[in-house]
């Protein structure tokens, strides 16, 4: 017998190796100071009741809205997921079309199927070394002038830390009088400094989502929903945000959120002196070659208005692929980063981290830049959908058989899932959408060069069984 779990979570704190990785707290004791056990609670007389806050509850998700300069803010213990889902829940109604960028997590498309809408896809541009960069205003003009919109979901900033212009999204999206949702999940920490982009809320987006558990020192799903603008009925958003998370949250996730809040409102010191880490940790990246830095320079290029400075994204332009890179890094250095694509890597730093641990990873950096030849990266052979419309809804492709067929059965059929090449993430087919022969092409051009398309294992893809069979 075995506890699985717990036995391979102790062999990795035996190894100790540096998290340049998610949940933002980086297990440092020094912003998560307390025992867990001792505050693993219920709702009694005394600790308020998530689903209608009137106490502590109530107190923390003001303090919160003040902070982020909501109208309201909601906490969320089923993390960032629960806030997208519950957003789309709260401003559509069924049938309401909904543009969205192509680039959303899961969770949006899990959103788009339970509230039954009509989704128009946006295609986000495709940086020149093949990541996913922001979304083009005169697309949404475009989509805006030809379809009636009830709402607008974006991703900013996106994994690799690049944010889309907000504003002017914000302000096409009103003119219509239509709503902007932003998944800002890798943003919370936006609000601490303004070397960091501007948050949503604070460029006009209406329902803005912070997955606090992702970049600050914060329990793994504690998360943050808040609204501003009173384009949106709080009552429903209220509603949704119960009905999609537990009637029996966390008190250790809920109290590390309104933990968090409070100590880095309070000792400015700890974003000044982290941020200072940064500046060095990226002032010395920049002459590495090889390993490259993305820095501020792409800003303004593939629709990117900003770049957030606590996100190291660095391209692999040698003959070793990311996958390689983030092996080494673990193998030799004892680092593990968040993530690694063909041709580059995300670490991700909090202020919770080590200053040590990021000069460490630094160091490793410009070793291995030294090491590997720079060499040319061809351009990944991915062209984008801009503006398209699914021949099926999300949510009738939910309820529909399936089948898996080989790719040369495939032309013709609708796809039961997005088929997603990873990078730059951007369905190449989004599910409900009839599978063209050039995708299939294209599906086997991608992978001949190494790139991993999610939805298309094997020779195959799931489609929507024909209503005769
Ligand atoms: C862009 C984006 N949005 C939303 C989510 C979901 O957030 P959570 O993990 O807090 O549920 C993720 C998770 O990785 C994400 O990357």
């Amino acid at each position: 017998m075995a506890a699985y779990i717990f036995d391979k979570l102790r062999e990795l704190e035996e190894k100790n190796a540096y998290p340049l990785h998610m949940p933002g707290h980086k297990r440092n004791i020094r912003f998560m100071p307390y025992d867990f056990r001792l505050y693993d609670y219920t709702e009694t007389e005394c600790t308020d009741n998530l689903h209608m806050p009137e106490g502590i509850i109530a107190d923390a998700q003001n303090a919160l809205a003040e902070l982020l300069g909501a109208d309201s803010s909601f906490i969320l213990v089923n993390g960032g997921t629960s806030g997208m889902i519950a957003s789309i829940l709260a401003c559509c109604d069924p049938g309401d079309n909904v543009l969205v960028a192509a680039n959303c997590h899961k969770s949006v498309y899990d959103g788009l199927i339970m509230a039954g809408v009509n989704p128009i896809y946006i295609s986000p541009s495709i940086t020149e070394e093949g990541l996913c960069g922001g979304i083009s205003i005169r697309d949404i003009f475009r989509a805006f002038e030809s379809y009636d919109i009830k709402a607008m979901i974006i991703t900013s900033p996106t994994y690799e830390g690049f944010t889309c212009d907000v504003r002017t999204i914000a302000d096409i999206v009103h003119k219509h009088g239509s709503i902007l949702i932003v998944d800002e999940c890798h943003g919370a920490h936006f609000v601490f400094s303004d070397v960091f982009p501007p948050s949503a809320l604070s460029q006009g987006a209406d329902v803005v989502v912070n997955s606090w558990h992702k970049t600050l020192p914060c329990l793994n799903q504690g998360a943050v929903l808040s609204i501003k603008g009173g384009r949106t009925d709080s009552i429903r958003i209220k509603e949704a945000v119960s009905m999609i998370n537990t009637t029996s949250p966390s008190y250790p996730v809920m109290a590390s959120v309104d933990y968090a809040r409070d100590l880095l409102s309070r000792d400015k010191n700890l974003f000044s002196s982290y941020i200072q880490v940064l500046k060095d940790a990226r002032h010395e990246l920049a002459h590495c070659k090889t390993l490259k830095l993305v820095n501020d320079s792409i800003k303004g290029q593939s629709h990117i208005a900003d770049v957030d400075i606590s996100r190291f994204t660095i391209m692999v332009r040698t003959d070793i692929t990311g996958m390689d890179l983030s092996r080494i890094l673990l193998d030799k250095y004892n680092i593990r980063i968040e993530m690694a694509g063909l041709h580059h890597i995300v670490a991700i730093t909090t202020v919770a981290d080590d200053p040590k641990g990021i000069k460490r990873f630094v160091k490793a950096i410009t070793e291995l830049d030294k090491k590997y030849e720079r060499k040319f990266i061809e351009k990944i052979p991915i062209s984008g959908l801009s503006v398209s419309v699914p021949e099926m809804t999300p949510r009738d492709v939910y309820f529909s058989g399936k089948e898996t067929v080989a790719y040369e059965e495939a032309p013709g059929r609708i796809a039961a899932a997005s088929i997603i090449p990873y990078p730059p993430g951007i369905p190449l087919v989004p599910m409900g959408k009839i599978i063209t022969g050039e995708n299939i092409e294209s599906i086997r051009q991608l992978k001949a060069v190494g790139i991993s398309v999610i939805g298309a294992e094997n020779g195959s893809v799931a489609v929507v069984k024909k209503a005769d069979k």
